[in-house]
């Protein structure tokens, strides 16, 4: 069984995906992941996330690997590395590249064999796995996706001011639903959830209710 969990930037769908998953005792992918550790691949090595040839060249230099516990990059767990705004401005840049979503589209495929699985990202209900057995399209409103994340860089000590996130999850939604390959997009027969009242454990009981309801 395969549950999708799409939508934008900061909407809560990494909680909802993971506690899910830990309800139903699935599988969880985060695919954001994947494409922010390409991002950190390229950062690493001085190439600008928005230079298409030289990640071109990069693709076929990684190895990447999904563990339970996150991800192995060429046998190095930077799973740690991952959550930071460059990185996540970055991946919004790579994530534009045809030959990077075709590279992890195919891993993201490869995973989900012979497993139940939440998986949550841009493309996962409408272009990954449009025959999923359930599809989320999760979302709030701007200002209340930018107050969480916000609050969660400031949790994890990485001070920045409210107008700069707003203003950067905009390029991303922007960046993310106008690109021509696989643009975050609703998949028609998705449930929508908008969390900008609701508190997480809400969000998590209405996903837990459909999916029991299928299971
Ligand atoms: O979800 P997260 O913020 O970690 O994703 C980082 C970026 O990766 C997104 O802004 C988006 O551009 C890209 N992404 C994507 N397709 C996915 C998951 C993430 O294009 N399935």
């Amino acid at each position: 069984m395969v549950i999708t969990i799409d939508g934008p930037a900061a909407s809560g769908k990494g909680t909802a995906a993971k506690a899910l998953a830990a309800r139903l005792g699935f599988d969880y992918l985060d695919t954001g992941a994947m494409y922010r550790a390409v991002a950190w691949a390229a950062l690493q090595r001085g190439i600008s996330c928005s230079d298409v040839e030289a990640l071109r060249t990069l693709l076929p230099q990684l190895h990447l690997e999904l563990t339970p516990q996150g991800i192995l990059l060429d046998g190095q767990d930077i799973t740690s590395h991952l959550r930071t705004p460059e990185v996540g401005e970055g991946a919004s840049l790579v994530a534009v590249i045809p030959e990077v979503r075709r590279w992890l589209v195919e891993l993201q495929r490869r995973h989900a064999q012979g497993r139940h699985l939440v998986t949550e990202g841009r493309d996962q209900g409408t272009v990954v796995f449009p025959d999923a057995d359930l599809k989320f399209f999760l979302t709030a409103e701007l200002p209340t996706r930018a107050r969480r994340r916000w609050l969660e860089l400031q949790q994890r000590g990485l001070a920045t001011d409210y107008e700069t996130v707003l203003h950067e999850l905009q390029q991303r939604d922007t960046r993310d639903s106008t690109r021509s390959d696989s643009p975050l997009r609703q998949p028609p027969d998705a449930i929508l959830i908008d969390s900008t009242h609701l508190t997480p454990q809400q969000v998590l009981d209405i996903m837990e209710l459909h999916a029991r309801q299928r299971l």
